[in-house]
């Protein structure tokens, strides 16, 4: 009597790779702890998807009948819950930054790939999906962050709009309570006897002085109440937990573009301590914005197209601040493309997006920092990063 092994119920991860000894890596190292198909073109990764419930769709970029970017778009459009992620020997970083930039990917994984590695981002990948698959789950979150982005919005309203009438509550009470201090010398003025209103004014005179206290306890109230206000939208803005550090993605940024840099005798370079400190910013996130970065000046240097360029990283801590330089000896900018980059959809390259600095510029602010670009034609170009280091 033969048993059938039992049809594996785990979330289905499906590799796309036109070179069969990679999908047999793949499928070798990884079978243990997944359930993996694999497809050796996007066709045949269409037939899989139309027939089975997908939760990953791992693929190589470049394939003679279809670029991964294609069929990553293609999936986006008619799985739109399965998570897309690219394998690539980074050999062109242009259609790797498009589909990082336009949302087409959630991780990249650039070959060689270590399997431990793999392991944890398929992990999380398939973790996530099945958290995704869930609607009712995904609904309640959703209404969550809604409801989260409202209160923040209404309570900055408050917090403005308290702290006007508050001031002037300051001021006055502070004039208040010198008139109740003077309520001797008034009261010695007054004669209750005299008429109705003296007899009126010195009830209230008396009363002055705790009526004055009152107040001030009621004010600190008030404040309170703002300052939580206000703790609750800086609490929404930048989560206290995030802490990256920066260094590995500094370095990854520095490997993904080296083969572009290598090809005009130039040189990527970082500038900065052995350690630096963690930074509130998600570590996704600031890999997107250093390859950006570190590309645009990859890529400047090689449209200058002269030996010795250099891409420099550089890294000083400051006070409470991390600041990023990536400087490069390209082409530069001329005042008026200087004028516009970060501007959506502009670039002056062929092959690009324009895409690039516009997300960095939103990242980066969105985490708390500050970005600048200084260039000039012919000498090159720095941006600068202020980064706010985590607690
Ligand atoms: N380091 C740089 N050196 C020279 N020009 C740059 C640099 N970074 C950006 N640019 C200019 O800004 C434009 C927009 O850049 P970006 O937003 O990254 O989009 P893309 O790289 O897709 O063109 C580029 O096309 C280029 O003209
Ligand atoms: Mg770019």
């Amino acid at each position: 009597m033969t048993t059938q092994p039992p049809a594996r119920t785990e979330p289905l991860v499906l590799y796309v790779d036109d070179e069969r000894g990679n999908r047999v890596v793949f499928e070798q190292s990884l079978a243990a702890d997944f359930n993996i198909k694999t497809a050796a073109d996007p066709d045949a990764a269409l037939e899989i998807l139309a027939e089975h419930e997908v939760a990953v769709v791992v693929t190589d970029m470049r394939m003679p009948t279809m670029s991964g970017e294609e069929l990553l778009r293609i999936v986006k459009e008619r799985w739109p819950s399965a998570m897309r992620m690219v394998v690539t020997a980074y050999s062109d970083i242009d259609p790797i930054l498009r589909a990082i930039n336009e949302g087409l990917v959630a991780r990249y994984i650039i070959k060689p790939w270590m399997r431990a590695e793999l392991s944890q981002v398929l992990r999380w990948a398939t973790e996530a999906w099945q958290l995704g698959r869930n609607s009712a789950a995904i609904q309640r979150r959703l209404l969550e962050t809604e409801r989260l982005a409202t209160l923040g919005s209404v309570s900055s309203m408050l917090v403005h709009d308290l702290k006007q009438p508050l001031m002037s509550l300051v001021v006055n009470v502070e004039i208040l309570g010198e008139l109740a201090n003077l309520v001797p010398l008034l009261r010695e003025k007054l004669d209750p006897r005299a008429s109705k209103q003296h007899a009126r004014a010195s009830e209230l005179l008396d009363e002055l002085p705790e009526m004055t206290s009152d107040v001030k306890t009621s004010i600190d109230h008030l404040n309170e109440l703002i300052s939580s206000l206000r703790g609750f939208n800086q609490q929404r803005k930048m989560p206290g937990d995030i802490a990256t550090d920066p260094l590995p993605i500094l370095r990854h940024a520095m490997s993904v573009c080296q083969e572009l840099t290598v090809q005009v005798s130039s040189k990527i370079e970082y500038d900065g301590p052995r350690a630096l400190p963690r930074v509130r910013m998600a570590a996704t996130e600031l890999t997107q914005v250093m390859i950006n970065l570190v590309a645009n000046g990859a890529q400047a240097v090689a449209a200058r197209g002269e030996p010795n360029g250099r891409i420099s990283i550089v890294a000083i801590e400051e006070n409470t601040m991390l600041i990023l330089e990536v400087k490069d000896t390209g082409i530069g900018m001329s005042p008026e493309v200087l004028k516009r980059v970060g501007t959506p959809f502009f670039t002056t390259r062929e092959q690009g997006t324009g895409l690039g600095v516009a997300q960095c510029q939103r990242l980066i602010g969105a985490a708390g920092g500050r970005m600048s670009v200084a260039s000039e034609v012919g000498i090159g170009t720095t941006v600068t990063l202020t980064l706010p280091i985590a607690n």
